[in-house]
């Protein structure tokens, strides 16, 4: 079974898709995790994330595993480093691209083959997995969404304001709804979940409902 769950930035995803995996017994693929890892890759190696054709061969090269949570590249857990507030932000590079998209979206099928999986990104229900079973997309307004990000960034030690944090959201919203390739679409056979006032637990609880009203008959009878 393929469950995907789509959203703009700070909606929850990330975190509610790991623990409904969990629940589930499925594998989890952070998405938005593989483009920061290319990013990280690119910076680190002193690339330009302008020049399109080395930004390329960074994204060909990298060799990116999600395995247990952690976040692998080339051999080397960089879970914390990808999620820092310079790379959120040169992501944007990587995520444009469209030979870097081709590339993560085949990785990404490859992660997924033959394997239950929870997937989250922006494109999942529409471009990596347009056939899943189940498709959910995960919302919260734009004012909660950026409290919950710079409340992450303050505990990580980061020094930001909350203005700023607001305002690098907006423009990864507008960036995001429309990137011509893999944009964040809501597609109609998606269940949409707005996370404003409740609990990780409540979302996780609700995602679970959503999972097993869509769950084929099959894998149902098989527990
Ligand atoms: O979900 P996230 O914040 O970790 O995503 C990081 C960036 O990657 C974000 O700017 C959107 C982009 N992204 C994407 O374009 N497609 C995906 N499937 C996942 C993330």
């Amino acid at each position: 079974m393929i469950v995907t769950i789509d959203g703009p930035a700070g909606a929850g995803k990330s975190s509610a898709a790991r623990v409904l995996a969990a629940k589930l017994g499925f594998r989890f693929l952070d998405t938005g995790a593989m483009y920061r890892a290319v990013t990280l890759a690119a910076v680190e190696r002193g690339v330009d994330l302008r020049d399109e054709q080395a930004l390329l061969r960074v994204a060909e090269g990298a060799e990116i595993h999600l395995t247990d949570g952690r976040v692998r590249l080339d051999g080397r857990d960089v879970t914390k480093a990808i999620r820092s507030f310079d790379i959120t932000t040169a992501t944007r590079h990587a995520a444009d691209h469209q030979g870097v998209r081709a590339r993560l979206v085949e990785l990404q099928r490859e992660a997924a083959h033959g394997q239950d999986v929870v997937s989250e990104g922006r494109d999942q229900a529409t471009v990596v997995f347009p056939d899943a079973d189940c498709k959910i997309f995960l919302t919260a307004s734009d004012g909660v969404r950026a409290r919950r990000r710079y409340d992450d960034l303050l505990a990580r030690g980061e020094a930001v304001t909350y203005e700023e944090v607001f305002a690098k959201q907006q423009d990864r919203d507008r960036r995001d709804y429309d990137r011509p390739v893999g944009g964040l679409v809501r597609t109609a056979d998606a269940v949409e979940v707005n996370t404003d006032g409740m609990s990780p637990e409540q979302v996780v609880d609700r995602l679970m409902q959503i999972v097993a009203s869509r769950r084929p008959a099959s894998s149902q009878a098989g527990e």
